[in-house]
């Protein structure tokens, strides 16, 4: 077998790009291997969407480079792919920029590698590929998946239409595409059947799902869900990433009436101030996003909120922060993600007047993450002393130690533990880190109230 070794930035969706494309690699012999030194091919799996993320990239390859050169001195050979969003956007500027690189793959083309690692055995020199066919690259994935572990990703939707002025999704992922319902099913039948417990169902925009079924019929993201509930083996279900404008009736109605679909709810809203969601193209204003929010919590009363937060977008006056401030003492999120506004080129933002200076950018980030992190240590701590259900993922790094997560993605950790990976327990919790919850496993009916923080 030979080596291959992939590295992935960004977001979930490129995580299960990289466990598919390891799947469809397997079929002509490289096997996964955690060292590039190791490697006949590495694959760098890309993110786009700031500019320290494509950054990140250029430095990664001039270290592959000197692997790479130094694996020719020995007599032998290293391929090195870039693929995803970079590769997308900056297609043959990588090759240009970096002679090392063989192959340019986009996120919609990657079905192509093994043909493409054929192409340059046949001495092709580089190769690129970043054509958008959405469909044939799901038809073209095998049915196995080998990354599976108690918790699995499946991409139900990609790309988007919302064009966000400082996004580059749009412009990297394509048109919003959605997989026919029938084909999900069956992955999801799949990963059940090898023991997965856990599906996160993915897309840039997933509620903005509408799979075209073999008889016609548009399916929302709610009714595949209530799909996905009956596959006999499977516990928890769990959808990124969510847009404002499309949270339907019937995904809030889901929350309430499926016990399997976990009380979490990943609903970026950017900023508070309207003036800025204007400006940004996001097409809700804040207190819409605060209506949506009242009406999730009607239907599950205890869901955890999560959100993403650009500060410092072209024109944000003190007032704008402010009115994210209030946003977030107004929701109460379980967690959230917040970045800099980082102008990506070609986007409508980037050629803004009264870009904002970075330190006031950066000031703006550390009060926001200050109440973010208050709020997140207010949520954990309404776990002390529960009982909750925990699905184990992975041992930890201590001896004995397993790692899961409580039904609001909080990770939490036991000691002593034996067998757990795969299951579902109820765990007491014990103590309140700060990004996570130490706990004891509960003996089996001795009056376990799970689900009950
Ligand atoms: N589809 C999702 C977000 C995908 S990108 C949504 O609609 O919300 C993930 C996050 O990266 C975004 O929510 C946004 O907060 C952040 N982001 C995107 N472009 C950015 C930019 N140019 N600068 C800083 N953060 C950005
Ligand atoms: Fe980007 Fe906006 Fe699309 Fe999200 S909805 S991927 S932020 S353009
Ligand atoms: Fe990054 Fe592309 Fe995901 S830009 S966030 S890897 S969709």
């Amino acid at each position: 077998m030979k080596k291959l070794f992939v590295k992935t930035f960004g977001c979930q969706m490129n995580v299960y790009d990289s466990a598919r494309m390891a799947d469809l690699l397997a079929a002509i012999g490289y096997e996964p291997d955690d060292r590039p030194e190791n490697a006949d091919l590495v694959i760098l799996n890309t993110c786009h969407i700031r500019e320290k993320a494509a950054e990140k990239m250029y430095s990664e390859l001039g270290r592959l480079k000197k692997l790479k050169d130094s694996r020719a001195k020995g007599g032998g050979s290293m391929l090195i792919a870039v693929a995803g969003c970079v590769a997308q956007a900056e297609g043959e500027e990588i090759i240009a920029r970096q002679k090392a690189v063989d192959m340019v793959v986009g996120p919609q083309s990657y079905h192509r590698l093994p043909e493409m690692i054929a192409r340059i055995s046949r001495g092709a020199g580089h190769v690129l590929e970043t054509e958008f066919p959405a469909q044939e690259k799901f038809d073209s994935l095998p049915d196995e998946r080998s990354d599976c572990g108690p918790s699995a990703f499946l991409t139900v939707q990609e790309g988007c239409d919302k064009f966000c002025t400082f996004c580059v999704v749009p412009y990297t992922r394509g048109a919003e595409f959605s997989r026919p319902p029938e084909r999900i099913v069956e992955e999801a039948c799949r990963l059940a059947a090898n023991g997965v417990k856990e599906i996160t169902l993915l897309g840039q925009n997933v509620n903005a799902y509408r799979g075209i079924a073999a008889d016609g019929e548009a399916w929302s993201l709610a009714r595949l869900i209530g799909s996905l509930d009956a596959i006999k083996g499977l516990e928890r279900l769990r959808y990124t990433t969510s847009h404002p404008r499309d949270m339907s009736g019937d995904l809030i109605a889901a929350h309430r009436e499926i016990p399997k679909l976990m009380p979490y709810l990943h609903l970026p809203v950017q900023s508070g101030s309207d003036r800025v969601l204007a400006a940004m193209n996001r097409q809700h204003t804040g207190d819409r996003y605060r209506e949506i929010v009242a009406r999730v919590r009607a239907a599950r009363f205890d869901i955890a909120l999560s959100s993403d937060f650009i500060v410092g977008f072209p024109g944000e006056t003190d007032a704008d922060f402010e009115a994210t401030l209030q946003l977030v003492r107004d929701v109460r999120y379980a967690q959230a993600f917040s970045f800099k506004y980082s102008p990506r080129p070609g986007t409508p933002a980037a050629a803004l007047p009264k870009q904002i200076p970075e330190d006031v950018k950066s000031a703006r980030l550390a009060q926001l993450q200050a109440l973010l992190d208050k709020q997140q240590a207010e949520f954990n701590q309404l776990c002390a002393g529960r009982t909750v259900p925990v699905l184990f993922e992975r041992a930890g790094t201590k001896p004995g130690q397993a790692i899961g997560r409580s039904p609001w993605l909080q990770p939490v950790h036991v000691d002593n533990a034996r067998n757990l990976i795969g299951h579902i327990r109820d765990v007491r919790i014990a103590q309140v880190l700060s990004n996570s919850l130490k706990g004891e496993l509960v003996v089996q009916n001795a009056n376990a109230m799970a689900g009950s923080c």
